[in-house]
């Protein structure tokens, strides 16, 4: 049999964590995996909501339709977009990577542009799909070039993977207004955003009005359900849709039913809300003090956030990931986020902040 190259590598994530599970089966140690993109504070309690669910029901047990079960996109227009999105505009995913997926092959495109420090999947799957790329130095240039766009697909991820920095809101919808107008493609991919925010957030409603923006979000990391594999794609735009649907028909035929009436249930129930706040808090408090530790310690990167402050869910540190590694801490080298490493990269390492503070802590303490 012949078979053809996906053009990929493995990522360097996942490296990490075959070899931090390697590690444990040998030593019987517990090792810490910051490696990982997943909130690690507390899980979000779905008790209340299992006992809603009726399994024998064709809404689980039956075709979900491409787009996508009516009842959770409605809860998604409710959640994200104060009900003024048209519900035919919003698609269930398998995740934010299938969206991904969906939109590159979606859109045609002379280049997409990638920040200058982003989640090395980006160029994964741009290489899957043989799109070429490029990278974006900063907002700052990047709303310099806006003019010059127009042909041309940027990916915007705030709070950001791998240095879990936040542009303020009002500088983002202008620049992301200003890429609009230019004819340039805007593909927000922020699935970390939502973690920090509640339905009160109208950043999403204000994208609404742009014609050019589509939307990326995922409930991996804003609920801790990556294991559910659901997110959703929302544009204005119609043709879009219709292919977008074309092309999730002839993959899935939609996606796992079960999973969309979890998250249904989670956004639009009073229960369902109280876990989803819950979680949120409880993650954000340690997220915080996790931080503080790091700055209070020394251990951030400082030279990479002179004009940011990191927020979570990711931190860069001031560390390798061999030394972090022989202090049983699983981080991933800051050059799986870059496309040219520089001077001094070996010394860095993206790690998870979103952890329980104490065994953070604990861990950490042989560095300081
Ligand atoms: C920036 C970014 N976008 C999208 C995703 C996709 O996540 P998922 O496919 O689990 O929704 C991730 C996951 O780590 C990510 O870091």
């Amino acid at each position: 049999m012949r078979i053809k190259s996906s053009h990929t590598v493995n990522s360097s994530i996942l490296a990490m964590g075959n070899r931090l599970r390697d590690a444990m089966k040998e030593t019987g140690n517990e090792y810490l995996l910051l490696n990982r993109g997943v909130n690690s504070v507390v899980n979000i309690d779905l008790k209340p909501i299992i006992e809603q669910i009726d399994f024998n029901s064709n809404s689980i047990q039956v075709y979900p339709g491409s787009n996508g079960k009516y009842e959770l996109r409605k809860a998604i227009n409710e959640e994200y977009f104060e009900n003024k999105a048209d519900i035919n505009d919003i698609i269930i995913t398998g995740g934010g990577i299938s969206g991904l997926d969906i939109a590159v092959q979606n859109i045609e495109a002379d280049e997409i542009i990638l920040p200058k420090f982003f989640w090395g999947s980006y160029a994964q799957l741009l290489n899957l799909r043989q799109i070429k790329y490029s990278n974006y130095e900063s907002y700052e240039i990047l709303n310099n070039q806006a003019s010059e766009l127009n042909d041309k697909a940027v990916i915007i991820c705030d709070p950001g993977n791998p240095k879990g920095d936040k542009y303020p809101d009002q500088k983002l919808i202008e620049l992301i207004e200003k890429l609009d107008n230019s004819g340039a493609t805007i593909i927000f991919d922020s699935p970390y955003r939502r973690l920090f925010y509640d339905r009160t957030d109208s950043f999403y409603q204000k994208l609404l009005a742009l014609k050019n923006v589509i939307i990326v979000e995922s409930f991996s990391k804003s609920l801790g359900l990556s294991g559910q594999r659901i997110g959703f794609l929302h544009t204005t735009n119609k043709n879009f849709n219709e292919e977008a649907l074309l092309r999730i028909t002839y993959a899935t035929n939609g996606v796992n039913s079960f999973s969309q009436v979890l998250i249904a249930k989670l956004l639009s129930t009073p229960e369902g809300q109280k876990s989803i706040a819950e979680f949120k808090s409880k993650t954000l408090v340690d997220i915080k003090k996790n931080i503080e530790f790091l700055k209070h310690n020394n251990l951030l990167a400082t030279e990479l956030y002179e004009d940011t402050d990191p927020v979570g869910i990711f931190t860069i540190i001031n560390k390798a990931p061999e030394e972090l590694f022989n202090h049983r801490i699983g981080s991933v080298g800051l050059d799986y986020f870059v496309a040219k490493p520089f001077n001094g990269i070996e010394k860095l390492s993206r790690i998870l902040v979103s952890y329980p503070h104490k065994k953070f802590v604990s861990f950490f303490e042989s560095l300081k």
